[in-house]
């Protein structure tokens, strides 16, 4: 197949080591688990949504965008990751964020703030709305003369997870080097480009594993359309084949717990766990919720003894500060 790349502007740290989660894997007594560390894609521009960044910023810089206008809850990743990007290519950042003004300037906030980001807060009720907002705004800076370029929520457009089909062919390198094969990768769902561009990578790459996505929001039907739908607009816009069908989009319903952004304790205790076993730092709204859904299915034997898992970190680390009170 002959994939239509587009124009990528080189803001990662790739590629991301794989590791072996040897004492974790020995303690939760099923198959092998390793680590895919794309928490360490950068230091502030950290987490998932630097890979489809490199898209979505060349983009914008083609188009020669004066502002990048996004959105996302208040301690959003996507959004912080597209602040520093902004920072980092010389633009400025807009943010249209979900919650009070009132709130702490913590965590992702803290960065957004520091990287001189202007943030909008709007309610829960004016987030149904959020697409028309950003447009509002790109039509306010257009009237100034500013030319603004707007990311749909968690960049998860067609050409967003592009990024993540070339992760999987990554993967698939640091595996022939490594003499391995995956028969799983697990990694946490948010807004669906992250697994839509794995499924994508998969057929385009030929990759054996089975790809699972552990939703931490919504439900999988909910998802199984959202991620079709960027993968249908991908292969109309890039070339992609692939046969795979709606239904066979694995997600992986059950952990979504207390709801978006909220903690149950027992996923407080399974991100120290993971930290004090393997010295490796989970976020408590993606990451912590897709590791707990992957040790409840071991437990509940969905993967046997002698497979290997490779679970997909995908970063999100500031998230964690805003709830240290929920630790000790
Ligand atoms: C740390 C982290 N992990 C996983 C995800 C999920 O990725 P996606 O939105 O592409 O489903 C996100 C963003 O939503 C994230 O910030």
């Amino acid at each position: 197949m002959s994939i239509a790349f587009p124009e990528r502007h080189n803001l990662a740290h790739l590629p991301t080591p794989i590791e072996k989660l040897e004492r974790l894997s020995q303690l939760l007594e099923g198959p092998e688990i390793y680590i895919k560390r794309d928490d360490l894609t950068g230091m502030g521009k950290t987490g998932n949504k630097v890979r489809k960044l490199e898209f979505l910023v060349a983009e914008a810089l083609h188009d020669e965008a004066q502002v990048l206008i996004t959105c996302g809850g208040l301690q959003s990743n996507h959004a912080r990751a597209t602040a520093l990007a902004a920072a980092k290519v010389g633009v400025k950042s807009h943010l249209v964020l979900r919650d009070s003004a009132g709130s702490d300037i913590d965590g992702n906030l803290f960065i957004d703030r520091l990287v001189g980001a202007e943030v909008t807060f709007i309610t829960q009720q004016e987030y149904e709305q959020v697409d028309d907002i950003m447009q509002r705004l790109a039509d306010d800076y257009a009237k100034q003369g500013i030319k603004a370029y707007v990311i749909p929520e968690g960049g998860s457009t067609a050409l967003g997870a592009l990024g993540y089909a070339l992760a999987i062919e990554e993967a698939g390198r640091q595996m022939k080097a490594m003499r391995m094969e995956f028969d799983h990768i697990i990694s946490a769902v948010g807004s669906g480009g992250t697994l839509a561009g794995m499924l994508l990578g998969k057929s385009a790459y030929g990759l054996k594993a089975q790809i699972h996505g552990i939703n931490v929001c919504d439900d999988a039907p909910y998802f199984q359309e959202r991620v079709s739908n960027i993968m249908r607009e991908a292969k109309r816009r890039f070339g992609f084949e692939t046969s795979l069908q709606k239904k066979d989009i694995d997600i992986i319903d059950g952990y979504v717990g207390k709801g978006y952004g909220l903690s149950r304790q027992e996923e407080i205790e399974l991100i120290k766990l993971v930290a004090r076993t393997e010295g490796i730092i989970l976020d408590p709204v993606y990451t912590a919720k897709a590791m707990f859904g992957l040790r409840d299915q071991i437990r509940k034997g969905r993967f046997a003894k002698q497979e290997k898992v490779l679970f997909w970190h995908t970063g999100g680390i500031f998230g964690l500060f805003p709830k240290r009170g929920l630790f000790f």
